[in-house]
């Protein structure tokens, strides 16, 4: 009887503190209770069906001074609720680049006020539903009784409601560089050690049930389910960790040099925890819940940034037939010491004035809009793998490279050169150069620095994904923007739609990138860019590096694509930074293939996901900025797929060409790359497309609108 009033008591007081939330369309339902003990938990429902069981929120810090039991070491437990309030939002923004012209930010929202018994110390939850998910973060408003304090570990819980099939990466502290498992979350722990892929020069895993976010699943009723951040900024990376019998995620921050995961200071907030939810896969791609979290841009003129299709001296490097250093005669490099003008070039430099010129020449003719150029500054023969510190100073080019004639040239073709810092991971030598470095783009006018950070984090003990480390990443954001600088950072933290805010940041790596399938060991699998856009896509684009006609590479690797599938890559793999990255002759070899690359845009007023499945087939199509030219990319895994379209996007009493890169049907990712059809016929809203992609292949359109009757003749009507 006693037991029976106790269970009647507790569910009265979970009544007390229970708050609902539904979406704005009702499709979703958040529930917020105060478990027994003061534990905070929230549960989500979509179209009635459980996506989140009753999962605990909160944190473990580290007290100074503080036995392990010490109740200031625990902000999960003891809690009341002390106050809520609710608010309705609804806008449309412009980005400032992007797949939509517009984007509607419209959400439920409710701030729930919590009070720790016993120590006064006061934490709010706010969450926000959309139509596409729900967010949520921590906020600690100003007080007496928390102001500084160091997180042990956050403990917010996604509590799965089965073995959701999930398409996953190792967690790790310092790279993304992975293949996706795709497997049952139950198999995660018997396949982590295959998944986790040696070989990256700076690797650190935590857990045999690690994965990373952007972390996509899918429920075995149909329901697909992508655990993310958004708005990661002074805070440390938070990967997942499943306890596997209780198929409960936790979160786990990457933590500092000492261990710890978070030094804050009240007031402050935690980024969001994101729940994108839907039961079709096409509404996943098409969320903005991961911008609509971020804020409003920052940079008040933004009319400097602009979208850019490049080529490169790069792949020649990354396929090591060129090299990024000017001598074979140093084998360590001080900067200010090391002699150049006397050192033998060793004649593979691949940064000299001729070749860059070359790249120059072919931008130009091509209609790119710049030439990335790497290997231009000297230090590359002794770069990585010894936590050198002085790596690097951004400003000296090496005697072969004439900064201010091939800028000159550049220049006078309409061309802009893109930068090129490597920090090798030592951050505060970047740090300290800085200002010489992005003064030094001003002055030579280049408006665009990819970086990258490559080798372990110095100082020594930091990882690519600590508080520390994200800070860093933010500080050169934001000191570009101070010069009108655009940055692409490679091997930097996954981006969490920090773009918003930031619209400089118009490219980051954070993934296994094309160059893997040119390091000679494990390729990407031919699946990866089918996943891609469901899990590293969702915080913002990725430098990707698509657009390779010649599969078998110098060093003997070979990359897993068909020449279709790279050309619908510049479609299905959105991002404002597009690279050409084959090299100018394979180009020139089959130049009907790229006058798609010449032709596509890389900036847009509409996208329509018209099929998709993870792992499996994405087909988008994507309507150019300002024009009426609509481009559709679909790519294909390890299976053949059949793509259906209608082309009802098409405005009605329009007619159109298309122009379609299909596979041929010998086409064969592995060993008939090259074999493709172009065929032009006449379409119009009314039109449906069904078209078949290879495995690992795809197929890129182009269409226009008939401007002259006499552009039709000869051609037919799809
Ligand atoms: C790794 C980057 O991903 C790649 O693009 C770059 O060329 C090298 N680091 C050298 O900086
Ligand atoms: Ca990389």
């Amino acid at each position: 009887m006693k037991k029976f009033f106790l269970i009647v008591a507790l569910f009265l007081v979970g009544l007390v503190t229970a708050q609902k939330l539904q979406s704005p369309d009702g499709k979703f339902v958040m529930n917020f209770s105060v478990q027994s003990g003061g534990y905070p938990s929230y549960q989500l429902n979509y179209k009635g069906k459980e996506i989140i069981k009753p999962s605990r929120l909160g944190f473990e810090l580290t007290t100074k001074d503080a036995q392990a039991n010490d109740p200031r070491n625990f902000l999960n437990n003891n809690f009341e609720v002390v106050g809520s309030k609710t608010a309705t939002f609804d806008e449309t923004w412009q980005p400032v680049w992007g797949e939509e012209k517009n984007i509607r930010n419209h959400y439920n929202e409710i701030l729930i006020s919590l009070k720790q018994k016993g120590t006064d110390r006061l934490v709010d939850i706010r969450f926000r539903l959309f139509d596409d998910g729900l967010g949520f973060r921590y906020e600690f408003p100003q007080q007496n009784n928390l102001v500084y304090f160091t997180i042990k570990e956050e403990k917010t819980q996604f509590a799965m409601t089965g073995d959701h099939t999930a398409y996953w990466i190792p967690g790790d502290y310092d790279t993304q560089e992975y293949n996706y498992t795709t497997s049952k979350l139950s198999e995660i722990r018997g396949l982590m050690t295959k998944s986790y892929e040696k070989g990256n020069v700076s690797q650190t895993s935590f857990s045999p049930t690690g994965v990373q976010t952007s972390l996509m699943m899918k429920t075995k009723d149909g329901v697909y389910i992508n655990l993310h951040e958004a708005a990661l900024i002074d805070y440390s990376c938070m990967h997942l960790n499943l306890d596997d019998k209780n198929m409960v995620f936790e979160s786990w921050l990457t933590p500092d040099s000492h261990g710890d995961k978070g030094k804050m200071q009240a007031p402050r907030h935690t980024p969001w925890r994101t729940i994108i939810v839907s039961d079709d896969a096409r509404n996943i791609l098409a969320s903005k819940m991961t911008y609509n979290l971020n804020d409003p841009s920052k940079i008040t003129d933004t009319s400097w940034i602009k979208p850019t299709k490049y080529v490169g001296v790069w792949w020649e490097m990354i396929s090591g037939k060129s090299s990024w250093a000017y001598t074979d005669e140093f084998p360590s490099v001080q900067l200010g010491l090391t002699d150049y003008a006397k050192a033998k070039p060793n004649g593979k430099h691949g940064a000299n004035n001729a070749n860059v010129r070359r790249y120059i020449d072919f931008a130009a003719k091509n209609g790119f809009d710049a030439v990335l150029v790497e290997g231009w500054n000297i230090g590359w023969e002794d770069w990585f793998g010894n936590d050198k510190d002085y790596v690097f100073d951004f400003v000296t080019p090496y005697p072969d490279f004439d900064i201010v004639a091939l800028n000159a040239y550049a220049h006078s073709k309409g061309v802009k050169l893109i930068m090129h810092h490597e920090t090798s991971g030592s951050i505060r030598n970047y740090e300290r150069h800085m200002d010489a470095a992005y003064k030094l783009m001003n002055k030579y006018g280049y408006d665009a620095v990819k970086s990258g950070y490559v080798g372990n984090i110095l100082p020594v003990g930091e990882t690519h994904y600590s508080q520390w480390t994200n800070n860093h990443y933010q500080y050169a954001i934001e000191k570009a923007a101070d010069y009108k600088i655009m940055v692409n950072a490679h091997e930097a933290v996954r981006p969490t739609g920090i773009a918003r805010t930031y619209p400089n940041l118009i490219g980051n790596e954070a993934a296994r990138g094309t160059e893997y399938q040119a390091f000679g060991g494990e390729r990407n699998n031919p699946n990866h860019v089918t996943i891609l856009p469901f899990t590293r896509l969702i915080g913002g684009p990725m430098d990707y590096t698509p657009g390779i006609f010649q599969m078998d590479v110098t060093n003997g690797s070979h990359v897993n694509a068909t020449i279709a599938n790279q050309l619908a890559l510049y479609v299905t793999m959105y991002s404002p930074l597009q690279m050409a990255a084959d090299f100018p002759e394979n180009y020139e070899k089959f130049a009907d293939a790229f006058q798609f690359i010449k032709d596509v845009a890389v900036d847009w007023d509409e996208s329509k996901y018209l099929e998709a499945e993870p792992g499996q087939y994405i087909t988008v199509a994507r309507k150019a900025k300002g024009s009426d030219k609509w481009f559709v990319g679909n790519v294909a895994g390890y299976t053949p797929f059949t793509s259906k379209i209608s082309l009802d996007f098409l405005d009605a009493g329009k007619q159109y060409i298309a122009t379609i890169y299909s596979d041929a049907k010998d086409a064969d990712y592995l060993k008939n790359t090259q074999a493709y059809n172009i065929r032009k016929v006449v379409v119009t809203k009314k039109s449906k497309l069904t078209q078949v992609s290879v495995a690992g292949g795809g197929y890129a359109v182009s269409i226009v609108p008939v401007k002259d009757k006499s552009e039709t003749a000869g051609l037919k009507s799809l």
